[in-house]
């Protein structure tokens, strides 16, 4: 494992110590290195420098580039207009580096210096309730992150704070003491996810009718939660019920969104109940919190409801019931002091923005978080319809995620089988194929834009074959693999001593540009960002591809190693890329 520096980050370094040496008083100033179209690499950052220290930058520049050698890794330095650098990078050097990320399994990707611990929150999905689309945007988001985190050395503990508490379980539970039989399953076998939310979806429509209509059901209902908050073992274990079948379905959805949840992970509302009465004695004793008409209120100068009063973060009611947010609150005390947590991220809808701002500003005042302890909301926008509405079905009501999930693999399936004789699949490889594209193309729909933003769910985009899209990318992954088949005894190998054409270079230099993309989207929590790289790569590989012969006609035979070498390079960064994203790569597709 040995982690290579990039060409941008050398060049920058050499830069930089020409400036320190030109420039003694600028101390460690940034050159601020771009790639640039007219060169490989632009500097911009001597214009500034030379303003403030009352230079001409111009001749500022020249000093500079006098100061640096060329030959080894820069081919070219020059100044261009006012005083930027264009700088061209050797052939040699771009090939040198690649060679060494190739050695590498992880292509030469450096670790983080400082990593710390992330507690991410997401994947949390209400128990005896269907998943829908929202879910579906945590649970894809928060695991590219997840997998994103880990890539670059940070510890990572997930949390699936599911919601398993509240008044509507003495509905549930009261209605299934009376009704004792109805989540009992037909036969001894494993029973379906699908079988288990309808068993939960059919007692919780029936449960509510008969506390909707029966007001001795309702009193039965309402004494129900106080039982279970008094934690009565009856009353309990008929809520576990609950809760396992629900699991039941919770994990089949996972499974077929080829998503690894593990069942220490998941931490629901429950889990917090003993923290509770603690988390409120902690922040009204402190006076963050202050009783008000006899709840216990924290109040915000910022947050003000439509009349103008504020409004406050309610962490106990006046019935001395507890919420949403005493949970939060106590959920961040245990990641903080338990799991030595130095990040917490919540991956949750944008709607839910002003109650994390209350929750973290409330944590904040009371210690919990404070400067090396951070609290981040990874908010996302709302899945909408081909018509620009938030996704309903037609009758209205929120769409299925297993019909969605199902019908895209139907979809790619049908696409795959297209290709499927010319490529020699069997039956069994174009089932699974569907699977990977159709659910490639959920996930990487969800992760291609920034997570902020709404994105309409249009399953003939997701399944195109031409555009921003996974199956594009799943494909270029392909090809590049049955190039490498063809190539039969020639194998990919790196010759430095080479002439690169342009698309090589370009290439080349973008190839060598992931670890630190990788390191942007860590520390911005920008996934997007790991997916228009992938893009962008399979991009200027078909331009490579079409102008560098790497099989026919042959080429000579130490360019058609280097090519071959580059293939190979590519396929296994797009292979990394997408598996960061969670998106499997076949190899023949
Ligand atoms: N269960 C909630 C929902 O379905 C999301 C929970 C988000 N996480 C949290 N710590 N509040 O909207």
């Amino acid at each position: 494992m040995a982690s290579v520096p990039s060409l941008a980050s050398s060049v920058d370094q050499r830069v930089a110590d020409a400036l320190a040496s030109a420039l003694p008083e600028a101390g460690a100033a940034d050159p601020l290195l771009r790639r640039s179209d007219r060169a490989d690499f632009q500097a911009n950052g001597i214009l500034a420098l030379a303003k403030k220290a009352k230079a001409n930058p111009r001749e500022l520049a020249t000093t500079v580039v006098e100061g640096i050698a060329t030959g080894d890794l820069i081919q070219e330095i020059e100044v261009s207009g006012p005083g930027f650098l264009n700088i061209t990078i050797t052939d040699r050097a771009i090939i040198e580096t690649l060679a060494a990320r190739a050695l590498d399994d992880r292509l030469g990707v450096p670790l983080a210096a400082n990593p710390g611990t992330t507690v991410i929150d997401y994947a949390q999905p209400n128990v005896a309730k269907e998943m829908h689309v929202g879910h579906l945007r945590s649970a894809v988001i928060g695991a590219a992150m997840v997998e994103i985190l880990e890539f670059t050395g940070e510890k990572v503990v997930r949390r699936h704070h599911i919601g398993d508490w509240g008044t509507q379980f003495g509905m549930l539970i009261q209605y299934l003491l009376e009704h004792p039989h109805e989540l009992d399953h037909k036969s001894d076998e494993e029973v379906s996810g699908e079988e288990a939310m309808s068993n939960l979806n059919r007692l919780y429509k029936a449960s509510r009718a008969l506390f909707d209509s029966d007001e001795e059901f309702k009193t039965r209902a309402r004494a129900r939660v106080v039982d279970l908050q008094a934690g009565d073992p009856r009353t309990l274990a008929l809520w576990q019920r609950f809760v396992d079948e629900s699991k039941i379905y919770f994990y089949s959805v996972f499974n077929k969104l080829d998503m690894d949840i593990q069942d220490p992970d998941v931490v629901g509302e429950s889990g917090y109940n003993d923290m509770l009465v603690e988390t409120c004695k902690l922040l009204e004793e402190s006076g963050v919190a202050v009783r008000s008409n006899g709840a216990l209120c924290v109040f915000f100068d910022d947050v003000k409801g439509p009349d103008g009063n504020p409004t406050p973060l309610i962490v106990q009611k006046s019935d001395g019931g507890f919420g949403y947010a005493a949970t939060d609150l106590s959920a961040i005390r245990n990641r903080v002091a338990d799991l030595s947590a130095t990040t917490l991220i919540y991956v949750v809808d944008a709607r839910q923005s002003l109650h994390f701002k209350m929750v973290f500003e409330t944590a904040r005042r009371a210690g919990w978080l404070n400067d090396e302890v951070k609290a981040v909301q990874l908010a996302f926008g709302t899945v909408l319809g081909k018509d620009g509405k938030p996704f309903k079905t037609r009758e209205g009501e929120t769409v299925r995620l297993v019909d969605l999930l199902d019908e895209a693999v139907e979809r790619a399936t049908a696409v795959v089988r297209e290709k499927a004789e010319k490529v020699g699949l069997t039956e069994a490889e174009i089932v699974e194929n569907g699977q990977y594209v159709g659910i490639g193309a959920v996930k990487y729909a969800d992760l291609s834009t920034s997570a902020a933003r709404d994105y309409k769910f249009d399953l003939d985009q997701m399944v195109s074959l031409n555009g921003d899209t996974s199956v594009y990318l799943q494909y270029a992954y392909a090809r590049i693999k049955s190039i490498l088949r063809r190539a039969g005894d020639r194998k990919p190998v790196a010759h430095p001593e080479l002439e690169l054409a342009p698309a090589e270079r370009a290439l080349g230099l973008h190839l060598d540009h992931f670890g630190e993309l990788i390191a942007e989207a860590a520390a911005e929590h920008a996934p997007h960002k790991v997916a228009a790289y992938l893009y962008q790569l399979s991009s200027l590989f078909t331009t490579f591809y079409d102008q560098c012969p790497v099989v026919k006609p042959e080429p000579e035979l130490v360019v058609g190693e280097n090519r071959l070498f580059l293939c190979d390079l590519t396929a296994r960064t797009l292979t990394k890329g997408m598996s960061l994203l969670g998106i499997r790569t076949p190899e023949k597709l």
